[in-house]
């Protein structure tokens, strides 16, 4: 059956940190109706095999399909990464997901066509985001560089804090070396340490933020396809997650900017 404009959008990531999808989302269509998919049992996805990875994904996706979405955001690189064939193999209804958008952002924004990518270690070895980017211009030049601790630090809540910055400084100092003028947040978690990798480097380098691309990306794509919802009540937010771990309303509230409501555990 085909998709109506007042179905939700279904966004869905490893865990908390799509979230920052989700506030992107709120800023820019404030009357759409979401539906989250964050799996907080088995987080983080980044240190796991291709296999596991595509199992998850394809667990997540066949649950939001039935719940009626009417298009799929992959908010999580790491599955965007990994599995993205797997999703949209199986998914009925359109799939935008955040390596396309960082990768389309990065071409629009490089003058020096040197652009640096960071991420988690399976979205880095993938190369996802270095065919992306080359899919839109085959003259960048990538960089690449995992920052595995990134994702701790930020959950942590040391957004702002020495040894988060001394621990970028030492993920960003060979990127910088290269002189890129753009560099891509090929995480979740990563938009949340905007003010400090700024500082680190430097105001040249443009920092793009996938979860806003995706958002821009998403009006563009609910306007051609005449989903865009037309009304203007309290749009429905809800939240399902695998566990509700010590701390998630906390964590939750800092990725998504505001309390968490409508949290519902679903059994994987
Ligand atoms: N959501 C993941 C990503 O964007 C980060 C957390 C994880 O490793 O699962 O790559």
């Amino acid at each position: 059956m085909a998709s109506l404009p007042e179905y939700p959008i279904g966004v869905f990531d490893s865990g908390v940190g799509g979230l920052t999808v989700v506030h992107a989302l709120r800023r820019q269509l404030p009357r759409e109706n979401i539906y989250y998919f964050g799996d907080t049992a088995r987080v983080p996805y980044g240190v796991k095999s291709e296999e596991t990875i595509a199992r998850f994904a394809t667990q997540i996706v066949e649950f939001l399909l039935e719940k009626r979405v009417k298009i799929l955001i992959v908010a999580c690189n790491t599955m965007a990464a990994v599995a993205s064939q797997v999703i949209r193999g199986l998914s009925s209804v359109p799939v935008l997901d955040v390596i396309e958008s960082g990768a389309r952002g990065a071409a629009l924004e490089t003058r020096s066509r040197r652009v640096g990518v960071i991420g988690t270690l399976a979205t880095v070895a993938s190369g996802a985001y270095d065919q992306a980017i080359r899919r839109y211009d085959a003259s960048i030049q990538i960089r690449s560089r995992a920052c595995p601790l990134f994702v701790p630090l930020v959950e942590e809540g040391w957004l702002d804090h020495v040894v988060t910055r001394i621990t970028a400084e030492e993920y960003l100092r060979p990127l910088c070396r290269e002189a890129i003028d753009t560099l891509v947040l090929g995480c979740t978690h990563y938009p949340l340490l905007k003010p400090l990798l700024r500082e680190v480097v430097g105001a040249d380098v443009r920092l793009v933020d996938s979860a806003e691309a995706i958002a821009r990306q998403t009006a563009e794509l609910l306007e051609a396809e005449q989903l865009a919802n037309p009304q203007t009540g309290v749009p429905d937010y809800h939240f399902f997650v695998t566990d509700v771990p010590q701390r998630f309303q906390e964590v939750g509230g800092r990725f998504l900017g505001r309390a968490l409501e409508n949290v519902h555990i679903v059994q994987m």
